[in-house]
């Protein structure tokens, strides 16, 4: 499974880059509003540090307009992905920016018939989003299995991308159904990292030694 750092932030980004954790990254609007600053050159720096795909949302609802944003977003750089609500205009773009060898990635997927028009439309991602499911009292991990199952009948060549994702059980659930890819925030892939007997297995070793260097001053490793 592919994973994505949910964030226009770049500092979390070359943190986690430097771990060699992240295929790609996924924006959109509203995570580029809560970094600030301007959001072209921080589109530009992010395609620079990741190697991997990073999609990059229009901002346009009609379908000209997000062709033209699409077409100029792409300018960033080679790995990116153009980032389409889930709109019939949001469909056309897919079909016209992907016929002409431009990646896309439909978003505000929250229904597998959606995921299925999309993959249709030739999406390269899309995104469904389980944490906004669940809020609303829906099992979007339920989603996820409909897509995977509803995918894996035909040969789309569309990545299903578990988006909207809240905590780590997320991330285990989604793997255990075969998602492609999940997009995560920052504090997710955090506290991914985490486990208290990591940190107590740590402490007791590095105690442990202390000891030992104590009668033994001269040794180093
Ligand atoms: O990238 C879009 C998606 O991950 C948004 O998540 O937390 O705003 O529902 P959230």
């Amino acid at each position: 499974m592919k994973i994505f750092l949910d964030t226009a932030n770049l500092e979390s980004i070359k943190k986690f880059n430097d771990m060699g954790l992240l295929d790609g990254i996924t924006t959109n609007p509203s995570l580029m509003s809560k970094e600030g600053g301007d959001p072209k050159s921080a589109m530009k720096e992010i395609t620079k540090i990741i190697k991997g795909d990073v999609s990059l949302e229009v901002v346009s609802t009609d379908f000209s307009g997000m062709i033209e944003e699409g077409k100029r977003l792409r300018e960033f750089g080679s790995n990116v992905v153009v980032k389409v609500p889930m709109t019939p205009d949001g469909l056309k773009a897919c079909k016209s920016l992907s016929s002409e060898g431009i990646p896309v990635n439909v978003t505000l997927v929250f229904s597998s018939n959606q995921a299925l028009l999309a993959a249709k439309s030739g999406a390269k991602y899309v995104s469904p989003f389980i944490g906004r499911l669940d809020d609303i009292g829906q099992d979007g991990m339920n989603l996820i299995r409909e897509i995977k199952e509803i995918f894996s009948n035909y040969d789309f060549g569309t990545q299903i991308l578990v988006a909207s994702v809240r905590h780590p059980m997320h991330v285990v659930d989604a793997a255990k159904i075969g998602a492609d890819v999940v997009t995560l925030p920052p504090g997710v892939l955090d506290k991914m990292l985490g486990h208290p007997l990591t940190t107590i297995g740590l402490d007791n070793f590095l105690n442990d030694w202390e000891k030992l260097k104590s009668s033994n001053p001269d040794s180093k490793i």
